[in-house]
């Protein structure tokens, strides 16, 4: 079982949206899916789901010993697809305390299925990050706004820190110097960390070891959301290199979707956008992101992507779904000159052949990586 978290820094921007679409198409393609709706106080999957009448989740089960995990993993409309409310019926547990999120993690742990989609809150709080950390490469959703892309970095850097306090061992070396540093500064979140490492480091180099071992095998994945131009890309540049200098963090590009007034109609009509507009530009592209899950998790060889190759994948998807979307698109339909369907027919044969050329790209890239590693020269 996998557990694909899904987060950001800033609300609304589009964390359960893809959650509940991203949900539906693995099932589609076969995968055991549960999505669980962990943004306790803020829950809202069940309507982007356009599920009723759900009168019991995470809040009822917390709260009160009878009420067995199992009754509360609900079947869907949708074969494969499970989905656990959160806690819409009995508010109150925006604060989860350490048990009870301990008693969450050991059930979501034990499900048997192939993904397990957590929803989380915005924000950056304890609960948030310590969810984000059952994978290591959870889904950071981000719009292009230098807000939004501020709170993702603080998203991240907060599950770096939290790597970081989990590897120092209580009465460790590292844990005196840790404290030493704490008392000195009012505010740990101002400390240069590459600093704050460095001088753990002097004290203790063996628990910083461990904790490059562990932040290196984090790599979060970026999906950045209702952009509207393809140059809108570039702006998850700067929340790359602030990861690579300030956390020594490298991320990936995991997709790119447009925004799209469709969404707010699917919303309203309460039937998710990949069911309302399987065609549409948004939906296919929640799908080229769903791929990737299913590819980059089957295949030991394509589980490892460059930085700079998922950043060139992310600007060529958003320059070709611009395209689609593009105005001259609507005129030649607009002439007769090209049906929808003449257009959906091309784009999508497109991008099978360029998903197919991009594994293979990536087949040989691997190979190659493994024959330098064994000593060959290029
Ligand atoms: N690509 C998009 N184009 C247009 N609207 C979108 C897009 N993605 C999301 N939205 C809309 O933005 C709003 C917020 O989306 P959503 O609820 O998924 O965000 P969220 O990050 O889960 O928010 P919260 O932090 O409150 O949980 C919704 O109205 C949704 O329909
Ligand atoms: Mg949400």
């Amino acid at each position: 079982m996998q557990f694909l978290p899904v987060a950001s820094g800033k609300g609304g921007v589009g964390k359960s949206v893809l959650a509940a679409n991203l949900g539906i198409l693995l099932a589609r393609a076969g995968k055991r899916v549960v999505l669980a709706d962990l943004d306790f106080g803020g829950s809202n999957l069940h309507l982007i789901l356009g599920l009723r009448g759900i009168t019991a989740g995470i809040g009822t089960f917390l709260s009160d010993p009878d009420v067995a995990f199992d009754s509360i993993v609900l079947p869907t409309d949708y074969p494969n697809l499970h989905f656990i409310p959160g806690d819409n019926e009995l508010p109150g547990i925006a604060n989860l305390t350490s048990g009870q999120k301990r008693k969450l993690m050991s059930r979501l742990r034990r499900i048997d299925a192939d993904y397990v989609i957590l929803d989380l809150a915005a924000g950056t709080s304890f609960n948030v990050t310590d969810f984000l950390l059952l994978s290591n490469h959870g889904l950071i959703v981000t719009t292009p706004t230098p807000t939004a892309l501020v709170n993702a970095y603080l998203c991240i850097k907060n599950a770096v820190f939290r790597i970081l306090t989990t590897t120092i061992r209580r009465g460790s070396p590292a844990d005196d110097a840790y404290r030493a540093i704490t008392k000195e500064s009012d505010t740990l979140q101002r400390i240069y960390f590459p600093d704050l490492v460095a001088r753990i480091e002097a004290h203790d180099p063996e628990t910083v070891k461990r904790f490059h071992d562990a932040a290196s095998r984090f790599r979060p994945r970026i999906v950045m959301n209702m952009i509207d131009d393809p140059k809108q890309v570039d702006k998850a540049h700067r929340l790359r290199t602030s990861c690579e200098q300030y956390l020594g963090l490298e991320i990936e590009h995991f997709g790119v979707l447009y925004r799209d007034s469709l969404q707010d109609t699917a919303l309203d009509a309460r039937v998710p956008i990949v069911r309302y507009k399987p065609q549409s530009v948004l939906a296919q592209a929640i799908a080229r992101i769903a791929d990737r899950v299913i590819e980059r998790s089957d295949d030991d060889a394509m589980a490892w992507i460059e930085t700079d190759e998922s950043f060139l994948t992310a600007a060529s998807d958003a320059e070709s779904d611009y395209e689609t979307r593009s105005d001259y698109v609507r005129e030649l339909l607009h002439t007769g000159a090209l049906s929808e369907g003449d257009i959906q027919e091309t784009v999508k044969s497109q991008q099978i052949e360029i998903g197919h050329l991009r594994r293979e790209n990536n087949l040989l890239k691997a190979k190659l990586r493994t024959a330098i590693q064994q000593g060959f020269t290029p």
